[in-house]
């Protein structure tokens, strides 16, 4: 293989730019030409593909954001879009890809790869930790620090107004996100799709900490808990128990911001050089990741199908803290 292209798709993560310098010097270190796909597979259909080589990827692994920019592309879902994306391929003469994404961007190379032939090699790069394949994605490590940060933040302000504070973090269908954040931030009560939440118990629970003298209380929500978002279930508590003073925080994007940590670098690192390696030793529609500190290399199909389970004790664990 003597030239490559590398693209990041779906929501942005904090560490694709160390991933795009792994995979641009390794690359470069293994004698193969690398280009560039700007805006994903948006950009892959337009032709927007241009040759990078080691200096292209200076002074960007501390960076947030992706320098390649991301798209979510609804032409690729058609096979008239795939097609014009792989002609592009041709024309730039290019024989293997690495792209940097979430489910959504494997379910694109997946299909890709079944139609066309061309060999995809992917990182795991998104804030929600949820695929399956790999213990950590990149970015879930910095999103989880900012939003902690920011939980520390309201903590202080909750304390001092005697208030409750409904608090929305991200990580689309997963509670990866909310866990650490609810543990390491203290929380009261996490509410996770992965676990049954009612709003009698989100009630109960406060009730009890109120009679205990608790004055001020966090309660992180994943966005895609099942008993709706930070506002709704604000809503339902404050009309059960109008005596306390409810407000509702959502983090959203600021959550994939900011610097990658040394985590989320040192994962991405790994991973980018991970993919290249992989491609030019013969895998084809596969993601790099890291179990139990091996590089491991699973099948696309099997990332974006096979769930990755959340271990139902965080929850536990959060209600033993809050006692
Ligand atoms: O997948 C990353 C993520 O940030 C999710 O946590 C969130 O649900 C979604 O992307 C938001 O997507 P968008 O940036 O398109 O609004």
């Amino acid at each position: 293989m003597k030239k490559i292209g590398v693209f990041t798709s779906g929501g942005d993560a904090p560490g694709m730019n160390a991933c795009i310098r792994a995979i641009v010097r390794a690359a470069v270190y293994h004698g193969v030409e690398v280009y560039g796909i700007h805006r994903g597979y948006k950009g892959m259909i337009k032709g927007e593909i241009y040759k990078m080589d080691s200096h292209t990827v200076s002074n960007i692994i501390q960076k947030g954001g992706t320098i390649l920019r991301s798209a979510r592309s609804k032409e690729f879902l058609t096979p008239e879009g795939r097609k014009q994306a792989y002609e592009q391929l041709q024309k730039h003469e290019i024989e293997g890809l690495v792209c940097i994404g979430g489910d959504g961007t494997f379910t694109g190379a997946n299909i890709f790869f079944e139609e066309y032939g061309v060999p995809i090699v992917g990182a795991p790069g998104t804030i929600d930790n949820d695929l399956y394949g790999t213990d950590y994605t990149i970015g879930y490590d910095t999103a989880v620090n900012t939003a902690l940060d920011a939980i520390d933040k309201i903590r202080d302000t909750a304390d001092s107004h005697d208030r409750v504070f409904f608090i929305e973090v991200m990580g689309r269908d997963s509670g990866y996100i909310a866990i650490p954040c609810a543990i390491g931030g203290g929380a009261e009560i996490v509410m996770i799709p992965e676990a049954e939440t009612s709003i009698e118990n989100v009630v109960d629970a406060l009730r009890t900490g109120w009679n205990r003298s608790k004055t001020s209380f966090i309660v992180i929500i994943a966005e895609g808990d099942e008993a709706g978002n930070a506002s709704q279930v604000a809503a339902q508590v404050q009309e059960a128990l109008p005596h306390m003073d409810a407000r509702v925080t959502i983090l959203g994007h600021v959550q994939r911001g900011g610097a990658p940590t040394a985590a989320d670098r040192m994962l991405a690192s790994q991973l980018g050089i991970a993919c290249v390696e992989g491609l030019l030793e013969g895998q084809k529609c596969v993601m790099a990741g890291i179990i139990n500190g091996d590089l491991v290399y699973t099948p696309f199909i099997e990332t974006i199908t096979k769930d990755k389970l959340i271990n139902p004790h965080f929850v536990k664990m959060v209600n033993i803290l809050s006692v």
